[in-house]
């Protein structure tokens, strides 16, 4: 009942139930020549699309398309028709991408033509279709004089299966708007991180969220928005948060998500992102050179929201909390100076070294409330954090660091579905001294210039409550020795991958470095240029994967 009024409302706008005037189409275009049309399609309209198709030289490569004039009988007001080339048939996570790149291949072309009602041909992936479609149309273009301001919307072009909705199952009818709907959580991410630092602040991010999350509809029950603002934050201590707030005149927001789809009493999966709307380094400055970007520093909460967003609107069974710290880090008068110490939520002490390392301050709060006021069986952490992170891996992978293996099988897993694609990296207490010693607190806010990524990601693991600890526990194959205790994943251990295995009250966790997949120089299928949006696909995935069946 509610994934019904959350789905039609959520891809009103893009898909009407009445019958369609395409004024364009795509149909996909197989390696081995076979050209996938509706079945509707009349023999007279097949035979002379297949000549064209050949005459064009187009081959059904990944990647080609050809726009042919006419309509073949797949509408009456179709006048040109895309053929985009889908490679080797398949039903693997590639072939699937195939797919979506295709169809963004497909839509780009038309859109040049001025196709405003594009109609798509069922090519064995629904879902990817509709996402490749809808991410293909993506723009940033509402700053430019005459188009209104931020929105969610494909530029006013209409997209919407080519097949007549009488021959499809329910199934393949919900496969194209759940696609729409994963798009849509997307480009929202890609939105609210594109947008400049003015337009949006804390302020303005969690005004924004909020519109898009209620927009969805849902009773408040099930789908909750709370801001919390800097007494808030006070009241809970988060003494390093509100230290890297207190530097930039825009006041700090704290964005709370819940959404219960699951049983009452089920622990959550709790995604916590990190929201600098604007990283200017503070005082340890940043060079001018490329500083722009750090508009894109919230990207661990814009896929958050994103991810949210989409999770809701399919209704999945599973419940969900979302923690967001979103403040500025700015140079002022009340800025941290390299060398302060402040106090976490967790009562360990920081010294800040570094300004510019605000990321992990800032999310040693957030993770702490949200492990212990929710207790999440699951918890990850998405953040723009370190710059080594894409110096090690670049745009082609997320760093996920987990303490768990099965967090990370999912995870790796749902990389592939969605093409948002993960690589595991060493979550371990032999980077444990580079963060605790030399320093006049408990811990240093910087590890050195060695393995940057890895130092970030154990100082966040000392904020998570509820993770398993066993100094005792003997040295994995492979793994260097370390002199201070390593985390046991007891799920991982003699007792199997079963998901019981979770000792009660203990957490699997994972952070992800998503510095690297932040932006993209790509233009080709649904790439635009700019921030990505990345992983918020990945994540609504990894929660179908945690769904209860
Ligand atoms: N937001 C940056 C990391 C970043 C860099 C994200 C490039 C995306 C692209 C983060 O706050 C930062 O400045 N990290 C420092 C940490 C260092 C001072 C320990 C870095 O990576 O240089
Ligand atoms: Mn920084
Ligand atoms: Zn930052």
């Amino acid at each position: 009942m509610f994934r019904i009024r959350a789905v039609t409302r959520a891809v009103r706008g893009f898909y009407t139930s009445t019958a369609q005037l395409h004024d364009s189409a795509i149909v996909g275009l197989y390696a081995d020549g076979q050209l996938l049309l509706p079945l509707s399609t009349p023999e007279a309209g097949k035979e002379t699309l297949n000549s064209l198709v050949k005459a064009a030289g187009a081959k059904g490569i990944a990647g080609e398309s050809r726009v042919l004039y006419g309509n073949f009988g797949l509408g009456s007001d179709i006048q040109k028709v895309a053929v985009v080339g889908l490679g080797k048939q398949g039903t693997s996570a590639a072939a699937k991408d195939r797919v979506r790149m295709a169809v963004a291949t497909g839509v780009k072309a038309l859109k040049a033509q001025e196709a405003k009602d594009i109609g798509i041909a069922g090519m064995g992936h629904n879902v990817a279709a509709a996402e490749g479609a809808s991410l293909g149309l993506y723009n940033f273009n509402f700053f430019k004089s005459g188009k209104k301001g931020p929105s969610s919307g494909s530029n006013n072009v209409k997209i919407s299966t080519l097949e007549d909705r009488s021959t499809q199952s329910p199934d393949e009818i919900q496969s194209f708007e759940h696609g729409l709907i994963q798009a849509k959580a997307q480009n929202l991410a890609r939105i609210l991180m594109e947008t400049p630092a003015n337009l949006m602040t804390p302020t303005l991010f969690v005004e924004y969220a909020r519109r898009e999350i209620e927009g969805l509809g849902l009773d408040r029950s099930r789908l909750s928005v709370t801001i919390r603002e800097k007494e808030w934050a006070e009241e809970m201590e988060m003494g390093a948060f509100l230290s890297v707030a207190k530097g930039s005149d825009e006041p700090l927001k704290f964005l709370q998500i819940e959404y219960h789809g699951g049983k009452a009493d089920a622990r959550p999966l709790a995604l916590v992102g990190k929201g600098v709307t604007f990283d200017s380094g503070g005082v340890s400055i940043k060079p001018s050179a490329g500083m722009a970007l750090m508009k894109g520093d919230m990207g661990g909460a814009a896929t958050v929201v994103g991810a949210m967003y989409g999770i809701a609107a399919l209704g999945l069974p599973i419940n969900v909390v979302a923690g967001i710290p979103l403040c500025e880090n700015m140079p002022s008068g009340r800025a941290n100076k390299p060398g302060d110490v402040v106090k976490s939520m967790s009562g360990k002490t920081i010294e800040i070294d570094n300004t510019d390392a605000e990321g992990r301050l800032i999310l040693a709060d957030a993770l702490t409330y949200v492990s212990k006021t929710y207790k999440p069986h699951t918890l990850i952490d998405l953040a723009t954090l370190t710059g080594a992170m894409d110096i090690a891996l670049g745009g082609a992978y997320a760093g996920v660091f987990s303490t768990s293996n099965s967090l990370w099988s999912e995870l790796e897993q749902a990389g592939e579905e969605a093409h948002e694609a993960f690589w595991r990296m060493p979550l371990h207490s032999v980077y444990l001294p580079q963060i605790t010693s030399n320093t006049v607190a408990d811990l240093i806010n910087t590890g050195g210039r060695s393995a940057g990524s890895c130092t970030a990601a154990v100082f966040l693991r000392e904020f998570v409550h509820g993770i398993e600890r066993d100094d005792g526990f003997a040295k994995a194959e492979g793994e260097p020795s370390t002199e201070v205790g390593k985390v046991l994943d007891l799920e991982d251990s003699k007792e199997g991958e079963q998901k019981q295995a979770l000792k009660p009250g203990s957490v699997r966790y994972a952070h992800i470095d998503i510095a690297g997949v932040m932006d993209t120089n790509s233009n080709s299928g649904y790439y635009a240029k700019g921030m990505t949006g990345r992983p918020a696909r990945a994540l609504i995935e990894l929660a179908k994967k945690l769904s209860s069946k």
